[in-house]
């Protein structure tokens, strides 16, 4: 029997999901001395998208946040926003923005008002809009009550949630969060993940997001980049990346391993198992099957 070949592709990697386009990347790379970190990346992404950029450890994804956020100078190709050029000097795309890093880089002496307060001032922000704003982000990420508690005193899930309160602060439009939720228990995680849908939809921000996590990408985003070693292998919706591998997969029990065949239809996948005379588990594709059919390794 001839099994489907998947078929995928990164037809809508460069396409903005319908919306108007709000970051455009072309050709973006960028080495250290012999290492390309980032080979020649080309996306879109829409306003008001929260988009994931998934990828294994090493794969260029902090490396292409610094280079969006002006943090790293790329070696080649080109950023716009709103269809200019990126100027990091520039106020004005700055306040366009606001990063949370992969490492939460808080003052632990100072407490978390007076880390908000510092931020603010940075951006050019003073007196009863600075006072109203960090009121509104304390309570928006919940936590008013620990105004005065020194940021070094904070749970882990509770720092990530003021860096991501400080990054709004000035009222960015577009969100960048590398590695939302390192470190955060299963329950921390699905909580972070509801506030990061709620800066969607009720801050109106565009968010861009990393991750190794693909169930991460899979629950939350729009869209998704799957990027391994330096380059992007695969982009689209979760729906339509699974759809290209394959909507329903049969797990084939071989001694030891276990060997996956992909199906566009259900129907399909049981003709096939009645062939199959070893142990089968019929089950819908996930985004890890996609992941794991593009490379043929497990992302953590
Ligand atoms: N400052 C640097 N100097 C030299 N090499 C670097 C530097 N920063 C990153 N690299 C290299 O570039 C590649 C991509 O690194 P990057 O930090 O972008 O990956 P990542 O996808 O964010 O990984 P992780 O999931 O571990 O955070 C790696 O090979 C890394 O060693
Ligand atoms: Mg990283």
């Amino acid at each position: 029997m001839q099994l489907r070949e998947p078929a995928l592709n990164c037809a809508d990697i460069t396409s903005c999901n319908g919306r108007p386009c709000e970051i455009e990347v072309s050709g973006l790379s960028r080495s250290f001395a012999k290492t390309i970190a980032v080979d020649s990346l080309d996306f879109r992404v829409g306003r008001g998208e929260l988009f994931a950029f998934l990828g294994p450890n090493g794969a260029g994804k902090t490396t292409t946040i610094n280079m969006l956020t002006g943090l790293l100078k790329p070696t080649a190709g080109e950023i716009r926003y709103h269809g200019d050029l990126f100027d990091p000097q520039q106020l004005r795309t700055k306040q366009l923005i606001g990063v949370v890093p992969q490492h939460n880089n808080l003052d632990r002496e100072l407490t978390v008002a007076e880390n908000l307060l510092i931020h603010g001032r940075l951006f050019g922000m003073c007196g009863s809009v600075l006072k109203r704003q960090i009121d509104s982000c304390l309570m928006f990420a919940d936590l008013s009550d620990k105004r005065d508690t020194p940021a070094g005193k904070l749970s882990g899930g509770m720092k990530r949630k003021l860096v991501i309160a400080r990054a709004l602060l000035h009222q960015p439009e577009i969100l960048f969060l590398d590695e939302p939720t390192v470190g955060l228990d299963p329950h921390s995680r699905r909580r972070m993940w509801a506030f990061l849908r709620r800066i969607n939809q009720e801050q109106n921000c565009t968010v861009f997001l990393t991750t190794h996590y693909i169930e991460e990408a899979e629950a939350l985003a729009d869209r998704v980049l799957i990027i391994d070693q330096a380059r992007i292998i695969a982009g689209g919706t979760p729906g339509q990346l699974k759809q290209s591998a394959g909507n329903v997969v049969l797990d084939i029990y071989n001694g030891d391993q276990i060997d996956n065949e992909f199906f566009a239809e259900r129907s399909l996948a049981l003709q096939r198992l009645e062939q199959l005379d070893t142990s089968v588990r019929i089950r819908e594709t996930t985004l890890e099957d996609v992941f794991l059919q593009l490379t043929g390794k497990r992302i953590e």
